[in-house]
């Protein structure tokens, strides 16, 4: 009881002595250098093996359990680094300078007033629509004007304008109708500290970067208020990005542990290989297609139960099981219908993913604070033993990331049907930074497919068939 922001690093740092006395100390050596193309791999079904591209930005090594971006240990950037900093790392390469990085978070924070892509959104009544579908509208509504045709490696942004880049004030008091209708009264948050590079000064993608991770944090928060019933809130002048974030979601002013805890858990998700979402942002990307667009991809593959929706059906799945004590005779249930237990296994992973070895005594900590959160933690407990004696040894499946954020977003009062679009305003960075390092070379993604059909059949008209 009483944590304290020093606990949280600590726990983060016994964490990673585990993980780094358990997976030793060398990188596989496969794959981890410049290649000469074409090269050669195994490739099974659902692309797995296969190599699509090389990248700078993030390395995971399934065998070891070991989770890098740029170079920096995910243990080092959950103990000292914050997800703004993260966020430009992944961007520009390296860390930033202290006026980068103050620069940066209040960019990010300026950015996370939306008020056109809010009042777009909320004209669709996104509460009676699933959470990720409406967040991949509302990344869709940031963007507002049309690409130029034909602008080859300007497409992907040269042309692409926020429809907040013309803010008017936030709505603050709706009148009339429930939804349409509102008066706009003056804005309460005012940028004017904030000193911005002028738009000329920034490159277009890395305007419209900023504005995805800004923005989808925004929109995410938007939807959480609209479910609730109520109006979207602004950023406030004294909080980080995740401050800021749970704020926008919860309408409650976090304490430093949440806040804490929260960038935590948005490091944890910003980037992960080619996953997925990854891959469906860079493959729409790598059409020239538009940012915004490449992005809504990756919301989209994420939403998925096999992947980010993973982390809402663990919940579901804890609920169901109701406790510890029931926990055998549900798995021998699940087992006996070919059920699938979420929140576990990886297709890279064969090792304990790293991001749950944080979140797992972070949800501990959180039940030891929160008594509503006891039962379903040892729920999990109990059920990560279960699973991993069945199946660790021999299919190598563990806990993934999925398995224990939800407890940790339900400490901070989150409704589970949120958690998915929390791990999309994370990945953003890692989307966005992908997306670039990319279209440096740019290549249309193109696989194939083995034909296993027929060949020789013959056209009959409809009324012969
Ligand atoms: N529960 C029980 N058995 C499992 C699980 C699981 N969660 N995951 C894999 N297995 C078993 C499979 O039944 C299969 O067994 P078999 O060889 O006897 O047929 C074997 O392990 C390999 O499984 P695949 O589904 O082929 O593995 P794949 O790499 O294709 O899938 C995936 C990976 C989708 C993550 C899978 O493990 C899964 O469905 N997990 C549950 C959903 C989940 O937690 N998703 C989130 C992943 S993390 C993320 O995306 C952010």
């Amino acid at each position: 009881m009483g944590y304290t922001l020093d606990d949280v690093t600590r726990i983060v740092l016994e964490a990673k002595e585990r993980a780094h006395q358990e997976t030793g100390n060398e990188p596989e050596p496969e794959f981890t250098s410049t290649v000469e193309w074409p090269i050669e791999c195994t490739v099974g079904p659902g692309l797995e093996g296969a190599i699509a591209c090389e990248t700078k930005i993030g390395y995971v090594n399934g065998k070891k359990g070991w989770l890098i971006y740029r170079g920096y240990d995910i243990f080092d950037l959950c103990a000292y680094s914050t997800f703004e900093e993260t966020s430009f790392l992944l961007l520009h390469g390296r860390l930033p300078s202290e006026t980068e990085l103050d620069l940066f978070c209040r960019t990010l924070r300026r950015r996370m007033f939306i008020p056109k892509t809010q009042r777009s959104l909320l004209s669709f009544a996104v509460e009676e629509r699933n959470p990720m579908d409406a967040l991949r509208l509302g990344t869709n509504l940031m963007r507002q004007k049309q690409i130029r045709p034909g602008a080859l490696n300007a497409g992907i942004t040269g042309e692409t304008v926020a429809s907040d880049e013309d803010s008017i004030p936030m709505e603050t008091k709706p009148t009339g109708w429930k939804k349409p209708v509102y008066e706009f009264l003056e804005r309460l948050f005012r940028p004017v500290q904030d000193v911005e590079p002028s738009a000329d000064a920034m490159p277009d993608d890395v305007e419209s970067f900023y504005n995805l991770i800004a923005g989808v944090a925004a929109v995410s928060a938007t939807i959480g208020r609209a479910r609730q019933g109520r109006m979207p809130l602004e950023p406030l002048p004294d909080l980080g990005f995740a401050g800021n974030y749970l704020y926008m979601l919860t309408g409650r002013r976090p304490s430093p542990l949440e806040e804490r805890v929260m960038d935590i858990c948005l490091i944890l998700h910003a980037d992960h290989g080619m996953n997925a979402s990854t891959f469906a942002s860079m493959v729409v990307a790598s059409t020239l297609s538009d940012i915004y667009l490449a992005i809504g991809a990756g919301i989209s593959a994420l939403s998925g139960p096999l992947h980010g929706g993973a982390n809402v059906e663990v919940v579901n799945m804890l609920e169901e099981i109701g406790s510890p004590e029931a926990v055998p005779k549900w798995y021998k249930m699940a087992v006996a219908e070919k059920r699938k237990v979420m929140g576990f296994g990886h297709r890279v992973y064969k090792a304990y993913d790293p991001r749950a070895r944080i979140l797992a005594p972070l949800a501990e900590m959180l039940a030891d604070e929160s008594p509503e959160l006891v039962s379903i933690y040892a729920t999990a407990r109990a059920l990560e033993t279960e699973v991993v004696s069945a199946l660790g040894e021999e299919k190598k499946i563990f806990p993934n990331v999925d398995f224990y954020s939800g407890i940790v977003y339900r400490s901070m009062g989150i409704p589970a049907d949120m958690y998915t679009t929390i791990f999309a305003v994370a990945r953003v960075s890692g989307w966005c930074a992908r997306v670039a390092e990319y279209l440096e070379h740019n290549r249309i993604f193109r696989p194939r497919a083995i034909y296993t059909g027929t060949f020789d059949e013959q056209y009959k008209p409809a009324d012969e068939r």
